[in-house]
């Protein structure tokens, strides 16, 4: 079983982040063959500071490393090192409908926020699409909101052998140059809520971040809204924000436990706060010595990226040979 995914280096990484996506990356490096890449050209549509986008793609690779992706199992690379990536998206384009793209939920969204909408974030699907089908991957682990775009990946993946290959069947999906991947979702922690009680999303301002400093971490969970009950009065567990995030850590009997507190009343929303804060330490206390010891050895960091690259390569440049091949490029 061969697994890929990426994530785009566009800010710390959140709790969303964590149980949504890359809790999966570290579970299915130890069941199959792991390929996760930082996802900077991606990132090109909203960091246009080159330092900066620097910076933040070995960010990513960092908390990738501190997370548990482990280097000896996983192949771990930088999107833009495989220049196979840009190329394959070119051809995927050509067989690729507008309406097809013009029906993507990001797409939407610009069109109604009325935003300036450049080519980049038009065609993110057919980049995307070329990532994933470049390694013939089997599984790609995701959150929810990113389902859509595996669906428009085996769109492409579809058409692409159907215009090409001969032998293709797209009942089966058997016969083609590329391989038509699933999507991989928890069923568990579908959305994990922001400290306002929206989806948690670098771009709404409402994360908890894991990797944050002791003080501004604090700082944000202390943040999360609540309702005024009074802390002598009972409370409703499921309307609370404090309680769907401490669902992430908690065993079922302490779930069941922290439940009956609520009801009972008389334990304000401080306490059930300073609880989830010393959970999230006790979750990744060591991920973040971690992390500040690749934070300090970034050539090491830069090794596995290099090392990464060349067994990337390996695969995407003979996934890019067979489809030049197949429509006629070479
Ligand atoms: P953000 O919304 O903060 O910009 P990204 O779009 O970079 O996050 O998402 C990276 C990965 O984390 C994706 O696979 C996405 O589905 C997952 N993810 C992001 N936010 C959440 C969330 N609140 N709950 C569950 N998964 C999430
Ligand atoms: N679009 C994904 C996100 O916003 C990141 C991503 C880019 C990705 N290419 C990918 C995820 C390929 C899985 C596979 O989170």
């Amino acid at each position: 079983m061969r697994i890929l995914s990426g994530v785009k280096p566009t800010g710390r990484p959140h709790l969303g982040n964590y149980f949504g996506a890359i809790r999966q990356f570290v579970d299915l490096q130890n069941k199959g063959k792991g390929y996760y890449f930082v996802a900077d050209l991606h990132a090109l549509d909203e960091i246009r500071d080159s330092a900066r986008l620097r910076q933040l793609s070995l960010d990513v690779t960092i908390d990738y490393l501190a997370f548990g992706l482990d280097p000896e199992k996983a192949v771990i690379w930088r999107q833009s090192d495989v220049p196979e990536t840009s190329e394959l998206q070119w051809i995927l384009g050509s067989v690729t409908p507008m309406a097809l793209l013009q029906r993507g939920h990001a797409y939407k969204d610009a069109v109604a926020k009325d935003k300036l909408i450049d080519f980049g974030l038009f065609a993110y699907p057919v980049l995307m699409a070329a990532d994933i089908l470049l390694y013939l991957p089997d599984g790609v682990p995701v959150g929810k909101d990113q389902i859509q775009h595996i669906e428009i990946t085996r769109d492409i993946a579809t058409k692409f052998n159907q215009t090409y290959c001969p032998d293709f069947d797209p009942q089966t999906g058997e016969g083609g140059v590329l391989k038509l991947p699933e999507g991989i979702t928890l069923d568990d922690t579908a959305i994990v809520p922001g400290t306002d009680g929206q989806k948690m999303s670098k771009s709404y301002g409402n994360t908890i971040a894991p990797f944050d400093d002791d003080k501004p971490l604090k700082k944000s969970v202390m943040r999360v809204v609540t309702d005024s009950t009074a802390l002598e009065d009972p409370k409703d567990p499921d309307t609370c924000n404090v309680y769907a995030l401490l669902k992430l850590f908690l065993t079922p009997d302490e779930l069941a436990d922290v439940r009956k507190q609520y009801e009972a009343g008389g334990v304000g929303y401080g306490h059930f706060k300073t609880l989830l804060l010393d959970k999230i330490h006790e979750t990744f206390d060591e991920m973040r010595e971690k992390r500040r010891m690749f934070e300090n050895d970034p050539a090491q960091v830069e090794k596995i990226l290099a090392d990464g690259t060349q067994r990337a390569r390996e695969t995407a440049s003979q996934v890019l040979g067979d489809v030049k091949k197949a429509c006629g490029l070479s």
